[in-house]
């Protein structure tokens, strides 16, 4: 496996395979990343796996500062997973100038859900994926649906712009009890991380619920509020937990179609982290 840091690096390493695949990763790798290579392997010649912790998509209260940088470690779990070259570029690197053209999503997908608690941040996402697709002018890009909306947002971005690039989403790699793999997840403690299973249990607990109601008789802000109570009850502050249509991130109308349509979405804080999980229902 080939690691380069700067853009001239990288083009010299291209090969001329029929299917370039794109990783794009912040580093701190886990088996969910890991999954995404392997994913990536069934639809390309070359797999490139993307570093860079991304400041523009960071608020200056949150964890750019303190995200962990794992180069090394991150090298040798992509080599031993088959991936064929790495890009981890410095920030001068990616940013030779401040970035002053940037990619404002499709507000209708953007601004709502995670955009309320992270403003700014899906313009540092788009911006970021556009400019790694343009390094490495991938034919597929991979993506992790644990980050539902961000993904949803990649595919139109990539859609809108005509880019000539595939996207891939990958379903959440999740442990043994169910919590969702997050690099996050580092940071909770013993009994945050027993209590973090939690969320999916909540999830679930919708999913079955609106699975078995009968026809016309589901009150998902009664079983939204349910579970946000017992999230709190819990010692969780909810961010939110609702049931959107999985196209568009809308909730859906009362005549709509619901099962096999829509996705449960969550993201609550335990202690000083922040989680989000979701469940295609
Ligand atoms: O999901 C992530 O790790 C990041 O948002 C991404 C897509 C690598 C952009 O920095």
């Amino acid at each position: 496996m080939k690691i380069v840091h700067t853009l001239k690096e990288l083009r010299q390493a291209f090969e001329p395979v029929q299917a370039r695949v794109l990783v794009p990763t912040m580093g701190n790798l886990h088996e969910g990343h890991l999954r995404l290579i392997d994913t990536a392997r069934r639809h390309g010649q070359q797999v490139v796996a993307s570093i860079f912790v991304n400041r523009l998509q960071f608020a200056p209260n949150e964890d750019f500062d303190r995200y962990p940088r794992t180069l090394e470690r991150d090298c040798e779990l992509l080599a031993g997973r088959g991936c064929d070259l790495v890009f981890a570029p410095t920030e001068g690197e990616l940013y030779p100038l401040p970035q002053s053209y940037k990619v404002h999503p499709d507000p209708v997908l953007a601004n709502i859900l995670e955009a309320h608690f992270r403003p700014g941040f899906f313009t540092g996402v788009c911006t970021v994926v556009m400019k790694l697709l343009g390094c490495v002018q991938p034919d597929v890009a991979v993506f992790g649906q644990k980050d539902y909306q961000q993904w949803r947002i990649i595919e139109r971005m990539v859609h809108q712009f005509a880019l000539p690039t595939r996207i891939v989403g990958e379903p959440t790699c999740r442990a043994d009890d169910g919590l969702a793999l997050s690099s996050r997840n580092g940071y909770l403690s013993p009994p945050e991380r027993a209590q973090a299973i939690e969320l999916y249990a909540q999830l679930r607990a919708i999913a079955q619920a609106v699975q078995t109601a009968p026809a016309g008789r589901l009150d998902m802000q009664a079983l939204e509020h349910k579970a946000t109570m017992a999230l709190q009850t819990n010692g969780w502050q909810v961010d939110y937990i609702t049931l959107r249509r999985r196209m568009d991130l809308l909730p859906p109308t009362p005549d709509e179609s619901i099962l096999g349509q829509s996705v449960v979405l969550a993201a609550a804080r335990l202690g000083a982290t922040r989680l989000i999980d979701n469940l295609e229902v």
